[in-house]
Parts: structure tokens; C-alpha cells; sequence
């Protein structure tokens, strides 16, 4: 898929320069690595506490409204380290399917993130209590869940199966 574009990419200079300095990638790839985990982390504290599990400390607007900036700030981290990336690799993140149903998943639970943001906003009292939290929490909860490990788990694969499409 889009090999063409790819490679014109790869020998463009400001990616040979880059492919020449062999730290980038590793570098960056750790800090994709980190705030991933940051990423995680905040929506696996969110999506329990939407399903029941952990601390009833805080409301659930509370912790949404703490925790919801750090997450968006994780993912620009991973949206620039995960460019960098491209543009050094891009043959390898182009030709397999498996990065491009990473991004789309990103950008459908980006857009569900921003979904349940906005309406706990609008409707913090209906949401932080338990007897008139709707439905669409533990659906949210659910699909955060399954949804960014995917994304997870297809980052991972984009390095061991590339070579097949070649
Ligand atoms: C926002 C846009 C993102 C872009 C453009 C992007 C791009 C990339 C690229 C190019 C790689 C290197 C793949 C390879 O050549 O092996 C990668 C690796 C990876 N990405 Fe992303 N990524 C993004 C977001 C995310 C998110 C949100 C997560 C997880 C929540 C994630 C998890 C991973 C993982 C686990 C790896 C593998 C790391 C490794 O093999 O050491 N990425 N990503």
C-alpha cells in the first residue's frame, strides 16, 4: 500500500539525514514507549472506575477532568514520536495493513475519548452517581479498554511481520 509515496519519502533528505543517525529511532521509540504508558495508565484508571473496580475517592468528573489532559498530552507525544518514526521508516509502516488499521483505531477512539470527555462535562451530576451513570459508560469503559490494547498490541506486530509484504 502506498509503496510508491513511501519511498519517495525514504530518500527524501531530511529522511536520509535522520536514517544516517542511528540513535533517533531507539530514542524515539522509548519515548513513544513512555507516554504509551502514560496513555494507559490514565485510561485504565478511568474505564475501572467506570466499571466499579478501585477507589470511589474521587467523582468521576473529578477524575476525568485531572486525568483527561494528561492522556491528550501523551498522545501528541505519541502522534510526533510515531511520525518520526514514519518518516525515517516509512517503507515498513506504508506497505503493512496492520499500521493503517493502528491509525484508524487511534483516531476512533481518540474522537470516543473526546466524546466522554464533553458529555461528563456537560452532565458531571448524571455520571458521578452510580444509580444514574447511563449505559454507554461500561460501553465506553469496555471498548477504551479492548480498543487501546489493540493499538498496543498492533504497534508491537508492525515490526515482525513488515518483511512479509515486501
Ligand atoms: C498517534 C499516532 C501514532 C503514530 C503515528 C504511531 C506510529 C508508530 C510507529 C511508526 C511505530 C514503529 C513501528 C515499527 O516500525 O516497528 C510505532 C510503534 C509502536 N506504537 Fe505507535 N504510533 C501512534 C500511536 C500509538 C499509540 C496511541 C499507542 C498505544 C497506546 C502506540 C503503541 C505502539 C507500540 C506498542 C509500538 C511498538 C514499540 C516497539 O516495538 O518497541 N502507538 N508506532
Amino acid at each position: 500500500m502506498f509503496r510508491a509515496t513511501a519511498e519517495q519519502i525514504a530518500n527524501s533528505e531530511l529522511s536520509r539525514t535522520l536514517q544516517d543517525a542511528l540513535w533517533v529511532v531507539p530514542v524515539s521509540q522509548s519515548i513513544h514507549i513512555i507516554a504509551l504508558s502514560v496513555l494507559f495508565a490514565t485510561m485504565l484508571m478511568i474505564s475501572l472506575r467506570l466499571l466499579g473496580v478501585g477507589s470511589a475517592g474521587r467523582s468521576v468528573s473529578q477524575l476525568a477532568n485531572s486525568s483527561l489532559p494528561w492522556m491528550w498530552r501523551a498522545l501528541v507525544v505519541l502522534l510526533l514520536t510515531g511520525l518520526l518514526q514514519t518518516l525515517i521508516e516509512p517503507v515498513r509502516q506504508f506497505i503493512t495493513p496492520i499500521f493503517w488499521i493502528k491509525m484508524l483505531l487511534v483516531a476512533v477512539l481518540a474522537l470516543l475519548t473526546r466524546w466522554f470527555s464533553s458529555t461528563v462535562r456537560a452532565n458531571a451530576a448524571v455520571w458521578d452517581s452510580p444509580a444514574t451513570r447511563p449505559a454507554q459508560a461500561r460501553v465506553f469503559a469496555i471498548a477504551s479498554i479492548i480498543g487501546w490494547s489493540t493499538v498496543i498490541v498492533f504497534g508491537r506486530f508492525i515490526g515482525y511481520v513488515w518483511a512479509y509484504y515486501l
